[in-house]
């Protein structure tokens, strides 16, 4: 007979049938509990809670394991390219030439945005936010295509809409670097791979060509690999979210972009170089930003540790600090505050504190370092977190979509004050 949980309540004994996934993970169904008990589970941060099963990617924090459908991260990240992944994760299979061939081709078709869109772009200020410009851009999307406020109008009609997104964020992103420096933004070039044509539009200008350096391309091409999904985190579990009130797939994907945003989530890239930066100035110390970081009174915590999944070691990181000694030899370029990162990690590594709580270097811990060597000011290192998980967002939306999943609306447990009755302004 297949495994079941037994809940006590009451006196009462009530079984919930146990659901176990490929690789033996273990979920309580608890479908039906409130139903046949009353009663509701309570997990803030929903630390215990399966929002829903999925096929798309597997994720071991014990043992340091990613897969997207099955393929290891480091084969990905080592033989495959971006493009190739986002086909994986969207359409479940590694894709033949021709499949490959098509799904380029069809993006290479949609990287201009309207014309009409550019007017945003100067109505916001130059020293907004790119996440905050992009995250409002890729909303506008939907309103320069009114028939994709309808999620279920046709698979044809839908894969479109992938497709727009997939070939207009990078324009969108690049963009917004272009606004806030004040300079004219660089139209797509269709000839160009997909991330050469992210880097020309960020990097080329009206005086100078820019050549693109394959070095950097590559580099860039791995980080997206490895941002492309990591299954019901908290920017995939908003988009979701936001899908499964049938909202369209465009607002799903731009609050995806504002949850991302978060310093405990995408936005940590920024904040890990501002540290290594702020602690450079400070004149290299690391015992006081670790005694900092471990003072339960100070809020300051070190950026790039942690995860609430990864409690061994983060595959990503592994792989991107490995690029980083790589893509800064190669480039030629010193920086020193990759030397600090590099004891920051050791030191952290031996801390009482940080081995009893498996607190280890998250992907964002290096990436900003190949980031800041390519160039990219450290603004726009989030944006492209969001480029490289936006293949994620859209295989989890579809997913979501696909298998007709209700509509997310957790419950609680109010706290606050029992009925009462109204007092009139001037009794207060
Ligand atoms: N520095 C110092 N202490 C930490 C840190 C840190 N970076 N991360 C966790 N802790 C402590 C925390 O204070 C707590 O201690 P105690 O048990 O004594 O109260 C314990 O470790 C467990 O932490 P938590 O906050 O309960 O863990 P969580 O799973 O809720 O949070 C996290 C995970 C990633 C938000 C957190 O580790 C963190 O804030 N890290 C820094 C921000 C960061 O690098 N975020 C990027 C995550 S990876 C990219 C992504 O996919 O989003």
């Amino acid at each position: 007979m297949s495994e079941q949980a037994e809940i006590i309540l009451g006196g009462e004994s009530y079984k919930m049938p146990v659901v176990v996934g490929t690789e033996n993970e273990k979920a309580i169904d608890i479908n039906n509990l409130r139903a046949e008990t009353g009663y509701i589970t309570l997990d803030s941060g929903y630390k215990n809670t399966g929002a829903t099963v999925s096929s798309i990617t597997f994720l071991d924090g014990e043992e340091g394991i990613l897969r997207y459908r099955g393929y290891p991260i480091e084969q990905l990240a080592e033989r495959s390219d971006f493009i190739e992944v986002a086909y994986l994760l969207i359409n479940g299979e590694l894709p033949t030439k021709k499949q490959l061939d098509d799904f380029s081709e069809a993006i290479k078709m949609h990287t201009l945005i309207h014309e009409d869109m550019r007017r945003f772009y100067s109505a916001f200020p130059t020293f907004a936010h790119p996440m905050g410009v992009v995250s409002s851009v890729t909303c506008a999307l939907s309103t320069f295509y009114p028939e994709s406020l309808n999620p279920h109008r046709g698979e044809d009609k839908v894969n479109l809409t992938m497709t727009r997104l997939l070939a207009k964020f990078p324009t969108i992103a690049a963009w917004a670097y272009k606004n806030s420096i004040g300079h004219p933004v660089v139209y797509p070039k269709n000839k160009l791979g997909y991330v050469d044509n992210f880097l020309n539009m960020m990097f080329s200008m009206p005086t100078d060509e820019y050549e693109i350096d394959p070095v950097v391309v590559n580099a860039l091409d791995k980080l997206l690999i490895l941002h492309a999904d990591h299954e019901q985190n908290c920017s995939t579990s908003t988009v979701r979210l936001a899908g499964s009130s049938q909202a369209n797939l465009y607002s799903s994907i731009a609050a995806g972009v504002t949850a991302l945003w978060g310093p405990l989530h995408g936005g940590a890239n920024q904040e890990v170089i501002e540290m290594l930066d702020r602690i450079r100035e400070d004149g290299g110390s690391l015992d006081k930003w670790v005694a900092k970081a471990k003072d339960k009174n100070d809020p300051f915590r070190l950026m790039g540790f942690g995860h609430r999944v990864y409690k061994n070691f983060d595959p990503r990181a592994k792989i991107i600090k490995k690029a980083c000694d790589d893509v800064l030899n190669r480039l030629g370029i010193k920086d020193p505050v990759l030397e600090i990162a590099k004891k920051l990690e050791e030191v952290a590594l031996n801390d009482e504190y940080f081995v009893e709580r498996k607190l280890y270097p998250n992907v964002d811990f290096y990436s900003g370092i190949i980031y800041r060597a390519m160039g990219i000011p450290k603004d726009m290192f989030t944006v492209l977190f969001a480029v490289g998980r936006l293949p994620g967002w859209i295989a989890q939306w579809k997913e979501m979509t696909a298998n007709k999943e209700p509509i997310g609306r957790p419950r609680q447990i109010y706290v606050g004050p029992k009925v009462r009755d109204y007092v009139n302004i001037a009794d207060r």
